[in-house]
């Protein structure tokens, strides 16, 4: 039976966080230039966005390029912005119904490409569907260093106080502050880390990690991730017996 088939449509996963590695390796298995890799990468990514949207995930975020990404060979980074700045396609996110929404230090993306993400957010904004959102230039340590210098700002500023600093502040001042956290992390490629990727966000969300390189990655295995999800116990610290009870 096809997973497609065994997904308990109630229970799908509010946000679903994927890490799409293994690009650069699919291209070389295949003979091709890196940056072929990365084209193929994309085409993976509308499909999979479509998926999201129509199993009824309100939030995906894609970790398209990390701070640490900056450290590439500069012909790389070019071409990565290249294919970025080509792939923005704000007229399907009209037609499909789908919100965008960048998290990152954008201010280190080119000139051109700020201004069409920026665009495309603006247009994109009322839309309900499914929220779609790109981590660019984007680190979780970068994201929480810059909590704690906005939180310390507002400490000296006097505008709020020190016994006020609690989870729930420091969440609304992440770049994530938006949304729900994770409930499930996908990482494609066979790399079993993290990658300075959502560390808050991802506290207790359930993790899937699979060998298919990311532009091989198919729908079937995108609802393979769901299912196995779906079939896990989330406990939050209880005991199992609480969760059963609840
Ligand atoms: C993920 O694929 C895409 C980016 C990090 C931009 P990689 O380019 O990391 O592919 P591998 O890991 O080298 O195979
Ligand atoms: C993580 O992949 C970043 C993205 C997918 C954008 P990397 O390929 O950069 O991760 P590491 O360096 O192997 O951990
Ligand atoms: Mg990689």
């Amino acid at each position: 039976m096809l997973y497609k088939d065994q997904i308990d449509t109630n229970k799908v996963p509010q946000h679903v966080a994927i890490i799409m590695d293994g690009n650069g390796r699919w291209a070389k298995q295949h003979g091709h230039h890196r940056t072929y890799g990365h084209q193929k990468g994309a085409e993976t990514v509308r499909k999979v966005v479509e998926t999201a949207a129509s199993i009824g995930i309100k939030y995906l975020t894609l970790y398209t390029f990390s701070t640490e990404n900056w450290n590439r060979p500069e012909e790389e980074v070019t071409a990565l912005m290249d294919l970025l700045f080509q792939s923005i396609e704000e007229e399907t996110f009209m037609t499909k119904n789908i919100s965008f929404r960048v998290i990152g230090d954008m201010q280190r993306l080119p000139q051109k490409v700020q201004e069409r993400l920026n665009q495309c957010m603006e247009h994109t904004a009322q839309n309900t569907r499914m929220c779609l959102v790109l981590a660019l230039s984007y680190s979780a340590k970068w994201e929480i260093t810059e909590a704690v210098r906005q939180i310390a700002r507002k400490v000296s500023k006097h505008e709020i106080d020190i016994d006020a600093i609690n989870e729930d502040l420091i969440s609304s001042q992440l770049s994530t502050h938006f949304m729900p956290d994770p409930d499930l992390l996908i990482r494609t490629g066979g790399e079993v880390r993290l990658s300075n990727y959502l560390l808050w966000q991802c506290a207790y969300s359930e993790l899937y990690f699979c060998d298919t390189f990311w532009p091989d990655f198919q729908d079937e295995e995108f609802y393979k991730a769901i299912c196995e999800f779906q079939n896990r116990e989330r406990r939050f610290g209880k005991t199992s017996e609480q969760i059963v009870n609840d």
